[in-house]
């Protein structure tokens, strides 16, 4: 079982917030941490429900806010309150099983001399029901007498994190307690219920039910109880809960009718079907959940056998990575998308940037096509306020923003500097859009989505190209690339080459839809002017600048990387010392060093393109410069390595990111990293495994690390659903549903 569980042995303060985070739950629709029962200085303790934005004024953004708590357990032993300390505690385990989402913990408390006190509790969140998560606590009296004194019950959102609710209330009716909170400014109503089962059990067995007293307030709903307990007895609490908010599709409302009765018909649904659960109980309700999770894994396992130790931590970390990107990626709803820290902590305020497209859109679209296509409507949803966003900026068509939240909330970004020069992302989108239909040939949603995001994001890009009369070329001028140490760069590759597909897929839909899909055409025609536009993209097609290799092989990251000064980075490297602390903006942002991968993701992404002399050379050049300060940076060296054949290197580079968040003295605090987690799925099937979609084929190219003997996985091509098992020599696959003509590239 090592290898599908994440394991906290011993009570150590510091580390509460990376627990937190690493463990937390959920199923897309929400996230909770791993918050323990008890609060600790420290404690970050979170409830994100994904899509639910509200202002953040002080900082002109959106962020998502803090639903009320259920999992915080106020415990009075004899008038202490439950608090570990090194001393008072022993055997102390908290445990994440990512084969069911379980969190347990358990542990022994002395709070006094001759008072010794056994705890023990789960937690989940459902995978099979959005709005449910269940908490059972049991302490057992290993010795000594007294009273116990318990609370649970809900606590208004406001309490941690900045405030973003008015109207607060809770209530209680036959047992049922109910919260209420609404945002200020997006005016989402949460509605957060819950019921408490309290029993004591004696030495003989015999159980007894305790009587909850329910104190509903303005900030909080409480079920309490006063027990007297001697030696051998056990105490016993299950806890189950909904939440709901008037933003769920579920609960769809005209604007005017949510604003007016929305809390209250919310109230209403959720007291009946709080009810509904009561009856069902906790494990039923557990049992769904798990056999939900089961049934995930039978399609999404990715199995690694190799020699024992390592290959054990990376199939761990492959799990880990599958866990994450199911609990964080609101698939349920397409006016939704994945926060940079999923649903696990508020770092990057849940706002979704091109880690989307580029880090997890591959797993989604490979694993769940259904998925990968909800993500991609999401920025369909958007394409109005990219309208905006471009016409805002002096430009034409639709430019995404750097950083996106609400569907109609536009540019969310709180650092202007990067939404108006890190343009790469509204390629990246074009991308992701190329990339899902390779791999799915989703005819419908091109038709419906696809095209219209490709027409607009390549009139973007032509009305931002830049004339060079002299060459007679256009250029992308003055951008940050992927890599944001460098700043005012011109003709970034990365940005120029996907710019370029951009431009070159746009035409070659228009071309498609006018001959195959002519209503379509027609109906874009009409609102977009295409045939005006062909002219344009042509144009800005064939004259755009494509860095070339130099006579070392190496291709530029822009005009003037290679011609920066360099200094000794060997420090900041080993993550000694921040490079930012010793060469304050903006002279880091002029020197040779890149915070990520940057040429390299180019690669990845366009590989067809280059050869594997470009390739080796320039991995071989940028790698020394780049201090790997995002998360996002050595998953894709690692799969460049893969790629070049240096599978030595790339299975040291893949530890680095498989380490981001399981290591504990790195830091997670505030969310897991989510582009790492798909990076590290990624590095498995895509750079070890050798999974491609390259050039609209699919090659499968096995470059497995020394000490791994196989991996084995499912995989979506156009339909079908294989099941794969690479070797270091071999490839062999099964067809388990669809077409059984499936070609495959193995060279
Ligand atoms: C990285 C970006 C990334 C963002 C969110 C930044 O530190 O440089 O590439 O999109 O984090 O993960």
């Amino acid at each position: 079982m090592r290898d599908w569980m994440l394991i906290e042995s011993g009570f150590q303060k510091e580390y509460v917030r990376k627990y937190e985070s690493i463990m937390s739950m959920g199923n897309g629709y929400m996230g909770v941490r791993a918050t323990t029962e008890e609060s600790y200085e420290r404690a970050i303790r979170y409830t994100l429900v994904a899509g639910t934005f509200d202002a953040k004024e002080d900082e002109n953004t959106t962020e998502l806010p803090n639903a009320a708590d259920t999992t915080a357990l106020f415990v009075t032993v004899n008038g202490i309150p439950l608090h570990l300390t090194q001393e008072n505690t022993e055997n102390y385990q908290r445990s994440l099983s990512l084969s069911d989402g379980l969190l347990k913990r358990s542990f022994v408390w002395s709070p006094s001399s001759g008072l010794r006190l056994e705890f023990c509790s789960e937690r989940f969140v459902s995978l099979k029901e959005l709005h449910v998560l269940g908490h059972r606590m049991s302490i057992k009296v290993l010795e000594g007498c007294g009273t116990l004194e318990l609370q649970s019950g809900i606590l208004g959102g406001d309490r941690y994190g900045s405030p973003h609710f008015t109207a607060m209330q809770g209530q209680e009716q036959d047992g049922i307690m109910q919260y209420a909170e609404t945002t200020h400014e997006s005016n989402i109503t949460f509605v957060t219920s819950a019921t408490v089962d309290a029993w004591m059990r004696d030495k003989d067995g015999i159980e007894t039910p305790i009587d909850m007293t329910i104190d509903a307030e303005k900030e909080r709903v409480m079920s309490s109880c006063r027990v007297v307990f001697e030696e051998g007895q056990e105490f016993h609490l299950e806890k189950l809960c909904r939440i709901a908010t008037t933003r769920d599709k579920d609960f769809e409302l005209a604007s005017e009718n949510v604003s007016k009765w929305g809390r209250d018909l919310l109230l209403h649904r959720e007291k009946e079907e709080m009810e509904k659960l009561r009856i069902r109980g906790y494990e039923k309700t557990w049992k769904l959940s798990q056999d939900c999770w089961k049934e995930l894994w039978s399609e999404k396992d990715v199995i690694i056998s190799g020699e024992k130790e390592n290959a054990e931590y990376d199939q761990l970390a492959v799990r880990f990575a599958i866990y994450h990107l199911t609990i964080m990626a609101p698939l349920h709803d397409n006016r939704m998308n994945i926060g940079a820290k999923g649903l696990s902590g508020k770092g990057y305020y849940g706002h979704t940037f091109w880690d989307t497209e580029i880090y997890m859109l591959p797993y989604y679209a490979w694993e769940n096509p259904k998925g990968a296509r909800s993500l991609l409507e999401y920025r369909y949803l958007c394409l109005d306020s990219a309208r905006e966003n471009a016409r805002e900026s002096g430009f034409e068509g639709a430019k995404y923003p750097w950083e996106a939240a609400w569907i109609t909330d536009g540019d969310t970004c709180p650092k202007k500097h990067f939404t108006q020069y890190e343009l790469h992302v509204t390629a990246d989108v074009a991308y992701g859009i190329y990339y899902y239909y390779e791999i799915t040939h989703d005819i419908d949603f091109m038709r419906k989505y696809g095209c219209e995001i490709l027409f607009e994001t390549a009139q973007f890009w032509r009305s931002r190209l830049e004339y060079n009369a002299e060459k007679d070329v256009y250029e992308i001028r003055n951008v940050i690339g992927p890599d944001e140490f460098t700043h005012e760069a011109n003709n970034n590759a990365y940005t120029n080459y996907l710019a370029h597909l951009n431009l070159k897929f746009a035409i070659e839909w228009k071309e498609r839809l006018q001959r195959d899909y002519p209503e379509d055409y027609e109906r874009l025609n009409e609102k977009l002017n295409l045939g005006g536009r062909m002219k344009g993209w042509l144009e800005g097609r064939d004259k755009l600048v494509l860095p070339v290799p130099n006579e070392d092989n190496i291709l530029p990251q822009d005009d003037d990387y290679m011609t920066l000064p360099e200094i000794d980075l060997s420090i900041y490297r080993r993550k000694e010392k921040k490079l930012r602390v010793d060469y304050p903006y903006p002279v880091y942002t002029r020197l040779k060093v890149s915070k990520q991968a940057d040429v390299m993701n180019l690669f990845l992404l366009l590989e067809e393109l280059f050869t594997d002399e470009v390739k080796r050379a320039s991995l071989a050049y940028y790698e020394p410069f780049c201090v790997h300060e995002s998360s996002l940076s050595l998953c894709a060296y690692s799969m460049l390595a893969a790629d070049c054949g240096e599978n030595k290197k790339a299975y040291e580079l893949f530890v680095g990111a498989r380490d981001i968040d399981l290591k504990l003295k790195n830091d997670s605090d505030h969310g897991i990293h989510a582009a790492s987690l798909g990076g590290i799925w990624q590095c498995c099937v895509l750079g070890f495994a050798g999974v491609r979609m390259c050039g609209g084929k699919l090659r499968i190219r096995p470059n497995l690390p020394k000490h791994w003997e196989s991996v084995k996985f499912r995989m979506w091509w156009r339909g079908s659903q294989l099941e794969v098992t690479v070797t270091k020599d071999n490839v062999a696959y099964e067809v388990l549903q669809g077409s059984h003509i499936v070609e495959i590239e193995t060279k």
